[in-house]
C-alpha cells in the first residue's frame, strides 16, 4: 500500500513563534539559559515583534510515521535505544521498569495520550507525568519545539532523532491523536457496530492474523496474547496500532491512510472485543515443541528423569525435556523417524493416546518420573491435552523418502500471501541457525518436513510467527506450503 502520499504534503500552520524556535534550534546552549522552571519560550510575547520578516516555516512530513515513532521511536529507526532511562524517568518512582522501553513517548504519555489522566493514572505504568492530548490543535512549530526541550532541557530528543523525524511526530499530535472518550468506557466499546467491524477486519487484517485473530501470538506461552487479547486488555493500544501499524512490521497496514472514520475504529474494537484469548490446540503444539522456549522458562539444569533408562540418544539438558525429543516430530516416537539415527530413545509416541480422556492425559503428564506439573501450569496443561488428542498420522502425507503429497503451486500462493513478510521470497531472510551453517525455510523443509509442518500449524515456539491451523487453512493447504517450500533455496 502506498502510505503516505496524501500526508507529504500537508503543511504544519505557521506560527510566528516558530520562525525564533527555529532559529535557536541551532544553539545547543538555549536550554542551559532557559532552567525546566521559566516559562515556554514560545509563549513570550517579545517574539511576535520580531518575525514578521522572517520566511514562513511550512512544516511537511509524515503524521502516520509519526505515529509508530510515538509508539517505538527506537524500533521505527532501527537503531538500539539510548543506555539506562531518559533523566525525567528519575524524576518518578512509581513505574519501576528500566531500559529502552522507558524510552517511548508512550510509557510516559500513555496509548490514550492522557498521561497520569489516563490509563496510566494507576497500575505499573504509572509515572504521574502530563498526557499529550491537549496538543492536539496546536501548532506543529510549537509542538516541535517541545520535542526539542522547549518546555524541559531533559524533555530534548533532538540528539537521537533528527528534525525530520521530530517532525512527523509533531504533526502526529498535532493532527491525529484520536481522543477514545466517546468510544471506550471501562475498556470496553461503546457504540460501535460488530458486523461492520468484522468486515473491516476481513478487508485489512485477517491475511496475517487470521480468521479469529489467533494466528499471530505477540507473546509466549507463559501468557499467550493474541489479536482478541490487546482488544480488551488495552484497547487504546490496539486502536492506537490500528490506526499507525506496528514499528518494524513494514506490511502492516496503518488504516488513517485509509481515511477510515472514527466509527470504523469504533466497530473494528468492537468486533476485535469478540476474538478468542486463547487457543488451546496451537498453544499445545508449540509446547510438545520446545516448552522451555515456549514459556520463556530457565534452562534445564539436569536431565529429564526417565532420560537415564535409555543410552542411545546422547543429547542432555533442555533437549531432553522437550516432549519431541522423546516422542518425535511424526508422534510416533520408536515406530517412527526417532526409531534410529542420533534420536533413537525406544519411547514411545503420542499418537495412540489421542483417543484417550483427557482426565487420562492428565494423570500421565503428572506420572512419576514423567511429572511435568511443576513446570506447567494447568492451562499449559490442557493446551497439551487438547493439541495430544488431535495429532494424526502423517504417513499418508508425508512420504519416507521425505518428499510430500502437495500442490506447490497453491503453496506458493499461500506462502506469498503470509511467510514472505517475514521469510522472503526466496525463504532466506531469516536464518535460524545459530551456529555455523546456514538454515533457511528450504534447508529445514527438505531436511525435515514433520518438524516444519508442525510448526506451520502451531507457530515457532518463542517467537511470532503465524500459526496455520487458525488461518483456518485446511490440512492439504499446509501440505500445499509444505510442498511449496521444499523446493526453496537450501543454502
Ligand atoms: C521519560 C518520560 C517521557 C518520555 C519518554 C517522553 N516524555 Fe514528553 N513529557 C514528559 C514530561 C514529564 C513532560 C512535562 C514536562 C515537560 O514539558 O518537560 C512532557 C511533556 C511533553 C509534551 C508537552 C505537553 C504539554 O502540554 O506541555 C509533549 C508534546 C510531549 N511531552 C511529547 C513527547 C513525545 C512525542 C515523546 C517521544 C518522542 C515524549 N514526549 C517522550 C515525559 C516524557
Ligand atoms: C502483513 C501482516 C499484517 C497485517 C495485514 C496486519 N498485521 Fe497486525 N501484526 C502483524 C505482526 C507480524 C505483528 C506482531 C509484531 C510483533 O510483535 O513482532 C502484529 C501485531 C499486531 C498487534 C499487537 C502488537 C503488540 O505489540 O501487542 C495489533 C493490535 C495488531 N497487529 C493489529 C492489527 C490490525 C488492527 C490490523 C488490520 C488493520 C493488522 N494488525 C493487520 C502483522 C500484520
Ligand atoms: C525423557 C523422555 C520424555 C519426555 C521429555 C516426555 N515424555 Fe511422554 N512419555 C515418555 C515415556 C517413556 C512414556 C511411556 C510411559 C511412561 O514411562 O510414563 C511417555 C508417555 C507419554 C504419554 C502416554 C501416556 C499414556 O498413558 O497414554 C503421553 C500422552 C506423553 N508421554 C506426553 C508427553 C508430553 C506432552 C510431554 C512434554 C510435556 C512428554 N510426554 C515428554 C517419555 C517422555
Ligand atoms: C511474523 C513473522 C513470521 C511469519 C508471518 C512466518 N514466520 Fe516462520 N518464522 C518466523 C520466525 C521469527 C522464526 C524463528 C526464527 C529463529 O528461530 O531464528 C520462524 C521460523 C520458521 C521455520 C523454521 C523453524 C525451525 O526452527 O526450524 C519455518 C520452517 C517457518 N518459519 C516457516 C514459515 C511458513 C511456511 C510461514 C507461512 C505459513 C511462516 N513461517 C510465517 C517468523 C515468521
Amino acid at each position: 500500500m502506498k502510505r503516505n502520499s496524501k500526508w507529504m504534503m500537508l503543511t504544519g500552520v505557521l506560527l510566528i513563534a516558530a520562525a525564533i524556535l527555529a532559529a535557536c534550534g541551532g544553539q545547543q546552549a538555549e536550554p542551559t539559559t532557559a532552567p525546566a522552571t521559566e516559562a515556554p519560550i514560545v509563549t513570550e510575547a517579545p517574539v511576535v515583534t520580531e518575525a514578521p520578516t522572517e520566511a514562513a516555516v511550512v512544516l511537511s512530513g509524515d503524521p502516520i510515521r509519526g505515529g509508530l515513532l510515538y509508539d517505538e521511536w527506537a524500533k521505527v529507526l532501527g537503531v538500539e535505544a539510548p543506555e539506562g532511562e531518559p533523566a525525567l524517568w528519575a524524576t518518578q518512582t512509581t513505574n519501576t521498569r528500566t531500559g529502552a522501553g522507558t524510552w517511548r513517548c508512550k510509557e510516559c504519555h500513555g496509548w490514550d495520550y492522557k498521561g497520569v489522566d489516563g490509563a496510566y493514572g494507576g497500575g505499573s505504568h504509572k509515572t504521574g507525568f502530563v498526557g499529550v492530548l491537549q496538543v492536539a490543535g496546536t501548532d506543529a512549530n510549537e509542538i516541535l519545539g517541545m520535542l526539542k526541550g522547549s518546555t524541559s532541557p531533559d524533555h530534548d530528543f533532538s540528539a537521537y532523532m533528527d528534525d525530520q523525524t521530530l517532525t512527523d511526530i509533531a504533526l502526529f499530535l498535532s493532527g491525529n491523536m484520536l481522543d477514545s472518550a466517546a468510544f471506550i468506557t471501562d475498556k470496553a466499546a461503546v457504540g460501535g457496530d460488530a458486523a461492520n467491524g468484522e468486515t473491516v477486519y476481513t478487508e485489512n487484517c485477517v491475511d496475517c492474523h487470521g480468521p479469529q485473530g489467533a494466528a499471530l501470538n505477540f507473546a509466549d506461552e507463559s501468557g499467550p496474547e493474541y489479536y482478541g487479547t490487546i482488544a480488551i486488555d488495552n484497547p487504546w493500544e490496539f486502536v492506537h496500532k490500528a490506526r499507525f501499524g506496528q514499528p518494524g512490521v513494514a506490511d502492516m497496514p496503518a488504516l488513517v491512510d485509509l481515511g477510515l472514520t472514527d466509527q470504523e475504529y469504533i466497530d473494528l474494537l468492537a468486533y476485535a472485543q469478540t476474538l478468542p484469548t486463547s487457543s488451546p490446540v496451537v498453544e499445545g503444539g508449540r509446547l510438545y515443541d520446545n516448552w522451555i522456549k515456549a514459556t520463556g522458562a530457565a534452562d534445564m539444569t539436569t536431565d529429564q528423569p526417565l532420560w537415564a533408562t535409555q543410552t542411545t540418544n546422547t543429547r542432555t539438558g533442555n533437549d531432553t525435556w522437550r516432549c519431541k525429543e522423546c516422542h518425535g516430530w511424526d508422534y510416533k516416537g520408536v515406530d517412527g523417524r526417532y526409531g534410529s539415527g542420533s534420536h533413537l530413545t525406544g519411547f514411545p509416541g503420542i499418537i495412540s493416546s489421542a483417543g484417550k480422556t483427557p482426565e487420562e492425559l492428565l494423570a500421565a503428564m503428572k506420572n512419576g518420573d514423567h511429572d511435568f506439573s511443576a513446570y506447567l501450569t494447568d492451562g499449559q496443561l490442557n493446551a497439551l491435552i487438547a493439541f495430544i488428542q488431535q495429532v494424526e498420522d502423517m504417513a499418508p502425507y508425508i512420504n519416507d523418502d521425505k518428499t510430500v503429497n502437495g500442490d506447490a503451486a497453491n503453496g506458493k500462493t499461500l506462502y506469498e500471501s503470509n511467510c514472505i513478510a517475514c521469510h522472503g521470497e526466496d525463504g532466506k531472510a531469516l536464518d535460524f541457525d545459530d551456529g555455523e551453517g546456514k538454515e533457511f525455510v528450504g534447508t529445514v523443509s527438505a531436511d525435515n518436513p514433520w518438524e516444519v509442518l508442525n510448526k506451520i500449524m502451531h507457530g515457532q515456539p518463542g517467537a511470532v510467527m503465524t500459526a496455520g491451523l487458525n488461518m483456518e487453512w485446511s490440512l492439504q493447504d499446509l501440505l500445499d506450503i509444505l510442498a511449496y517450500i521444499q523446493t526453496l533455496p537450501i543454502e
